[in-house]
Protein backbone atom coordinates (compact mmCIF):
# COMPACT_ATOMS: atom_id res chain seq x y z
CA UNK A 1 0.00 0.00 0.00
CA UNK A 2 1.58 3.33 -0.84
CA UNK A 3 0.06 6.64 -0.33
CA UNK A 4 -1.92 8.44 2.24
CA UNK A 5 -3.37 6.15 4.39
CA UNK A 6 -0.02 3.87 4.07
CA UNK A 7 1.16 2.96 7.36
CA UNK A 8 4.71 1.05 6.27
CA UNK A 9 7.39 1.73 8.07
CA UNK A 10 5.65 2.52 10.96
CA UNK A 11 5.25 0.57 14.59
CA UNK A 12 2.38 0.41 16.02
CA UNK A 13 1.71 -0.86 19.74
CA UNK A 14 -2.15 -2.11 20.14
CA UNK A 15 -2.59 -2.96 24.06
CA UNK A 16 -5.74 -5.98 24.42
CA UNK A 17 -4.55 -7.04 21.24
CA UNK A 18 -4.86 -10.88 22.17
CA UNK A 19 -8.98 -10.78 21.59
CA UNK A 20 -11.84 -9.01 20.15
CA UNK A 21 -11.50 -5.34 18.69
CA UNK A 22 -7.63 -5.00 19.52
CA UNK A 23 -6.65 -8.17 17.24
CA UNK A 24 -9.33 -6.80 13.91
CA UNK A 25 -7.44 -3.34 14.88
CA UNK A 26 -3.65 -5.05 14.76
CA UNK A 27 -4.43 -7.14 11.75
CA UNK A 28 -5.75 -3.85 10.05
CA UNK A 29 -2.80 -2.05 10.90
CA UNK A 30 -0.61 -4.48 9.66
CA UNK A 31 -2.48 -4.25 6.25
CA UNK A 32 -1.70 -0.96 5.96
CA UNK A 33 2.16 -1.71 6.65
CA UNK A 34 2.82 -1.38 10.37
CA UNK A 35 4.75 -3.73 12.17
CA UNK A 36 3.18 -4.68 15.74
CA UNK A 37 4.21 -4.78 19.15
CA UNK A 38 0.99 -6.39 20.98
CA UNK A 39 0.24 -5.78 24.36
CA UNK A 40 -1.10 -8.20 26.76
CA UNK A 41 -1.37 -9.41 30.36
CA UNK A 42 -0.96 -13.26 29.38
CA UNK A 43 1.71 -14.34 26.71
CA UNK A 44 -0.88 -16.43 24.59
CA UNK A 45 -0.64 -14.05 21.60
CA UNK A 46 -0.21 -16.46 19.08
CA UNK A 47 -2.94 -16.26 17.32
CA UNK A 48 -2.80 -12.32 16.94
CA UNK A 49 0.91 -12.37 16.35
CA UNK A 50 0.24 -14.94 13.18
CA UNK A 51 -2.53 -13.04 11.86
CA UNK A 52 -0.09 -9.85 12.06
CA UNK A 53 2.35 -11.67 10.09
CA UNK A 54 -0.01 -13.47 7.71
CA UNK A 55 -1.23 -9.64 6.91
CA UNK A 56 2.62 -8.65 5.76
CA UNK A 57 3.63 -7.13 9.57
CA UNK A 58 6.23 -8.32 12.01
CA UNK A 59 4.76 -9.29 15.80
CA UNK A 60 6.67 -8.87 19.28
CA UNK A 61 4.57 -9.37 22.25
CA UNK A 62 4.68 -7.00 25.36
CA UNK A 63 3.23 -8.69 28.80
CA UNK A 64 1.42 -6.18 30.88
CA UNK A 65 -1.00 -6.25 33.42
CA UNK A 66 -2.69 -2.78 32.97
CA UNK A 67 -4.30 -2.94 36.09
CA UNK A 68 -1.48 -2.82 37.68
CA UNK A 69 -0.37 1.20 36.86
CA UNK A 70 2.95 0.80 38.65
CA UNK A 71 4.83 -1.48 36.46
CA UNK A 72 3.60 1.04 33.48
CA UNK A 73 6.34 3.24 32.99
CA UNK A 74 9.50 1.07 33.35
CA UNK A 75 8.17 -1.61 31.29
CA UNK A 76 7.40 0.84 28.63
CA UNK A 77 11.14 3.00 29.04
CA UNK A 78 12.93 -0.54 28.46
CA UNK A 79 10.51 -0.91 25.21
CA UNK A 80 11.45 2.29 23.81
CA UNK A 81 15.03 2.31 24.46
CA UNK A 82 15.35 -0.11 21.78
CA UNK A 83 12.01 0.25 19.67
CA UNK A 84 10.42 3.83 18.28
CA UNK A 85 6.70 3.50 18.47
CA UNK A 86 4.84 5.89 15.99
CA UNK A 87 1.58 4.75 16.58
CA UNK A 88 -0.49 3.77 20.06
CA UNK A 89 -3.81 2.33 20.54
CA UNK A 90 -5.27 2.59 23.35
CA UNK A 91 -7.82 -0.54 23.03
CA UNK A 92 -7.84 -2.55 26.24
CA UNK A 93 -10.65 -2.47 28.35
CA UNK A 94 -12.45 -3.89 31.54
CA UNK A 95 -15.79 -3.57 32.12
CA UNK A 96 -17.92 -4.12 35.61
CA UNK A 97 -21.61 -4.88 35.16
CA UNK A 98 -23.66 -4.29 38.22
CA UNK A 99 -26.09 -1.59 39.50
CA UNK A 100 -24.48 1.64 41.11
CA UNK A 101 -25.15 0.79 44.57
CA UNK A 102 -23.95 -3.28 44.42
CA UNK A 103 -20.87 -1.95 42.37
CA UNK A 104 -17.82 -2.71 45.00
CA UNK A 105 -15.05 0.15 45.64
CA UNK A 106 -12.38 -3.00 43.83
CA UNK A 107 -14.30 -3.57 40.78
CA UNK A 108 -14.80 0.74 40.29
CA UNK A 109 -10.81 1.02 40.86
CA UNK A 110 -10.18 -2.18 38.00
CA UNK A 111 -12.58 -0.63 35.51
CA UNK A 112 -10.61 3.28 36.28
CA UNK A 113 -7.29 1.51 36.36
CA UNK A 114 -7.35 -0.42 33.48
CA UNK A 115 -9.60 2.29 30.91
CA UNK A 116 -8.02 5.58 32.59
CA UNK A 117 -4.93 4.80 34.61
CA UNK A 118 -3.10 2.89 32.29
CA UNK A 119 -4.38 4.72 29.30
CA UNK A 120 -3.02 8.17 30.82
CA UNK A 121 0.68 6.55 31.77
CA UNK A 122 0.65 4.91 28.32
CA UNK A 123 0.20 8.25 26.86
CA UNK A 124 2.31 9.85 28.87
CA UNK A 125 5.50 7.57 28.70
CA UNK A 126 5.02 7.11 24.51
CA UNK A 127 3.38 10.75 23.56
CA UNK A 128 6.10 12.56 25.64
CA UNK A 129 9.05 10.44 23.32
CA UNK A 130 6.17 11.21 20.22
CA UNK A 131 6.33 15.20 21.04
CA UNK A 132 10.16 15.20 21.20
CA UNK A 133 10.30 13.42 17.91
CA UNK A 134 7.43 16.13 16.48
CA UNK A 135 5.76 13.50 15.03
CA UNK A 136 3.36 10.13 16.34
CA UNK A 137 -0.45 9.06 16.39
CA UNK A 138 -2.37 8.54 19.21
CA UNK A 139 -5.93 6.61 19.38
CA UNK A 140 -7.77 6.23 21.99
CA UNK A 141 -11.18 3.11 21.77
CA UNK A 142 -13.44 4.97 23.66
CA UNK A 143 -17.34 4.20 23.66
CA UNK A 144 -20.66 4.83 23.33
CA UNK A 145 -20.85 5.53 26.81
CA UNK A 146 -18.17 8.52 26.72
CA UNK A 147 -21.57 10.50 25.60
CA UNK A 148 -24.41 8.33 27.26
CA UNK A 149 -24.97 6.71 30.65
CA UNK A 150 -25.40 3.13 29.61
CA UNK A 151 -27.55 0.83 31.99
CA UNK A 152 -25.69 -0.81 34.58
CA UNK A 153 -21.96 0.09 34.02
CA UNK A 154 -21.44 3.19 35.98
CA UNK A 155 -17.70 2.63 36.80
CA UNK A 156 -16.88 2.10 33.12
CA UNK A 157 -19.06 4.59 31.67
CA UNK A 158 -17.09 7.39 34.17
CA UNK A 159 -13.92 5.81 32.60
CA UNK A 160 -14.84 6.45 29.24
CA UNK A 161 -16.01 9.88 29.74
CA UNK A 162 -12.73 10.32 30.89
CA UNK A 163 -11.05 8.85 28.18
CA UNK A 164 -12.77 11.60 25.50
CA UNK A 165 -11.70 13.84 27.83
CA UNK A 166 -8.39 12.99 28.19
CA UNK A 167 -8.41 12.58 24.53
CA UNK A 168 -8.84 16.22 24.19
CA UNK A 169 -6.74 17.28 26.76
CA UNK A 170 -3.35 15.58 25.20
CA UNK A 171 -4.52 16.73 21.34
CA UNK A 172 -4.35 20.43 22.73
CA UNK A 173 -1.06 19.66 24.57
CA UNK A 174 0.77 18.11 22.07
CA UNK A 175 -1.10 19.24 18.54
CA UNK A 176 1.80 21.94 18.58
CA UNK A 177 4.26 19.60 18.57
CA UNK A 178 3.21 17.42 16.00
CA UNK A 179 1.16 14.71 17.95
CA UNK A 180 -2.09 13.89 16.80
CA UNK A 181 -4.68 12.07 20.01
CA UNK A 182 -7.66 10.86 18.20
CA UNK A 183 -10.38 8.54 19.86
CA UNK A 184 -12.60 5.97 17.90
CA UNK A 185 -16.00 5.24 19.76
CA UNK A 186 -17.28 2.23 18.68
CA UNK A 187 -20.76 0.87 19.16
CA UNK A 188 -22.18 -2.15 20.42
CA UNK A 189 -19.71 -4.75 18.86
CA UNK A 190 -19.86 -8.80 19.24
CA UNK A 191 -16.68 -9.54 21.20
CA UNK A 192 -16.74 -11.39 24.63
CA UNK A 193 -17.11 -8.23 26.12
CA UNK A 194 -20.87 -7.54 25.72
CA UNK A 195 -21.56 -11.55 25.42
CA UNK A 196 -24.06 -11.29 28.37
CA UNK A 197 -25.71 -8.43 26.65
CA UNK A 198 -26.26 -10.50 23.56
CA UNK A 199 -27.58 -13.75 25.29
CA UNK A 200 -30.10 -11.55 26.93
CA UNK A 201 -32.98 -12.05 24.24
CA UNK A 202 -34.40 -8.59 25.46
CA UNK A 203 -31.43 -6.69 26.26
CA UNK A 204 -30.12 -8.53 22.38
CA UNK A 205 -33.14 -7.20 21.21
CA UNK A 206 -33.70 -3.35 22.41
CA UNK A 207 -30.29 -2.48 21.27
CA UNK A 208 -30.62 -4.43 17.15
CA UNK A 209 -33.35 -2.07 17.24
CA UNK A 210 -32.19 0.93 17.67
CA UNK A 211 -28.87 0.38 15.11
CA UNK A 212 -29.69 1.92 11.76
CA UNK A 213 -28.06 -0.88 10.38
CA UNK A 214 -29.63 -3.83 11.09
CA UNK A 215 -26.95 -5.55 12.49
CA UNK A 216 -24.15 -5.57 15.79
CA UNK A 217 -20.95 -4.68 14.84
CA UNK A 218 -17.98 -6.76 13.60
CA UNK A 219 -14.28 -6.13 15.38
CA UNK A 220 -13.43 -5.13 11.93
CA UNK A 221 -15.59 -2.61 11.12
CA UNK A 222 -13.39 -0.53 13.61
CA UNK A 223 -10.16 -1.24 11.78
CA UNK A 224 -10.15 1.35 8.96
CA UNK A 225 -10.95 4.59 11.38
CA UNK A 226 -8.04 3.27 13.20
CA UNK A 227 -5.52 2.81 10.34
CA UNK A 228 -7.04 6.53 9.06
CA UNK A 229 -6.62 8.48 12.62
CA UNK A 230 -3.17 6.62 12.28
CA UNK A 231 -1.81 7.75 8.97
CA UNK A 232 -0.64 10.89 7.66
CA UNK A 233 -4.39 11.17 6.08
CA UNK A 234 -5.38 12.47 9.54
CA UNK A 235 -2.61 14.95 9.92
CA UNK A 236 -5.31 17.97 10.43
CA UNK A 237 -7.85 15.89 12.80
CA UNK A 238 -6.82 16.10 16.22
CA UNK A 239 -9.13 15.77 19.48
CA UNK A 240 -11.62 14.21 17.59
CA UNK A 241 -13.84 11.30 19.16
CA UNK A 242 -14.58 8.98 16.34
CA UNK A 243 -18.27 7.34 16.66
CA UNK A 244 -18.16 4.31 14.52
CA UNK A 245 -21.74 2.69 15.76
CA UNK A 246 -23.76 1.58 12.85
CA UNK A 247 -25.76 4.94 13.04
CA UNK A 248 -26.79 3.99 16.81
CA UNK A 249 -25.70 7.85 17.95
CA UNK A 250 -27.37 9.75 14.84
CA UNK A 251 -31.05 7.92 16.12
N1 LIG B 1 -17.48 -4.67 22.25
C1 LIG B 1 -18.11 -3.51 22.30
O1 LIG B 1 -19.32 -3.42 22.03
C2 LIG B 1 -17.37 -2.25 22.66
C3 LIG B 1 -18.06 -1.03 22.54
C4 LIG B 1 -17.41 0.14 22.86
C5 LIG B 1 -16.09 0.11 23.26
N2 LIG B 1 -15.45 -1.09 23.37
C6 LIG B 1 -14.06 -1.05 23.80
O2 LIG B 1 -13.26 -1.78 22.91
C7 LIG B 1 -12.10 -2.23 23.60
C8 LIG B 1 -11.87 -3.69 23.30
O3 LIG B 1 -12.95 -4.46 23.78
P1 LIG B 1 -13.50 -5.77 23.04
O4 LIG B 1 -14.94 -5.52 22.77
O5 LIG B 1 -12.61 -6.15 21.92
O6 LIG B 1 -13.47 -6.84 24.23
P2 LIG B 1 -12.42 -8.00 24.56
O7 LIG B 1 -12.30 -8.95 23.41
O8 LIG B 1 -12.83 -8.53 25.88
O9 LIG B 1 -11.06 -7.21 24.66
C9 LIG B 1 -10.64 -6.53 25.81
C10 LIG B 1 -9.14 -6.63 25.82
O10 LIG B 1 -8.63 -5.86 26.92
C11 LIG B 1 -7.65 -6.64 27.55
N3 LIG B 1 -7.50 -6.32 28.97
C12 LIG B 1 -8.49 -6.23 29.89
N4 LIG B 1 -7.96 -6.00 31.10
C13 LIG B 1 -6.61 -5.95 30.93
C14 LIG B 1 -5.51 -5.77 31.79
N5 LIG B 1 -5.66 -5.61 33.12
N6 LIG B 1 -4.26 -5.79 31.28
C15 LIG B 1 -4.07 -5.99 29.96
N7 LIG B 1 -5.07 -6.18 29.08
C16 LIG B 1 -6.32 -6.16 29.56
C17 LIG B 1 -8.15 -8.08 27.43
O11 LIG B 1 -7.08 -8.96 27.65
P3 LIG B 1 -7.34 -10.53 27.91
O12 LIG B 1 -7.55 -11.06 26.56
O13 LIG B 1 -6.12 -10.98 28.58
O14 LIG B 1 -8.56 -10.60 28.79
C18 LIG B 1 -8.68 -8.08 26.00
O15 LIG B 1 -7.68 -8.38 25.07
C19 LIG B 1 -12.33 -1.91 25.09
O16 LIG B 1 -11.65 -0.72 25.43
C20 LIG B 1 -13.83 -1.67 25.15
O17 LIG B 1 -14.16 -0.78 26.19
C21 LIG B 1 -16.05 -2.27 23.07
Amino acid sequence: MSGPFSLQGHTALVTGARSGIGRALAVGLAEAGADLVLVGRTGSMEETEKAVRDAGGSAETLVLDLAEPSGIPSAVRALLARRRIDILVNNAGAIHRAPAEYTEYEDWRIVLTTNLDAVFLLCREIGAQMADRGSGKIVNIASLLSFQGGLGVSSYAASKHAVAGLTKALATEWGPRGVQVNAVAPGYVATGFTRSLREDGERHAEILGRIPAGRWGTPEDLAGSVVFLASSAADYVNGHVLVVDGGWMAR
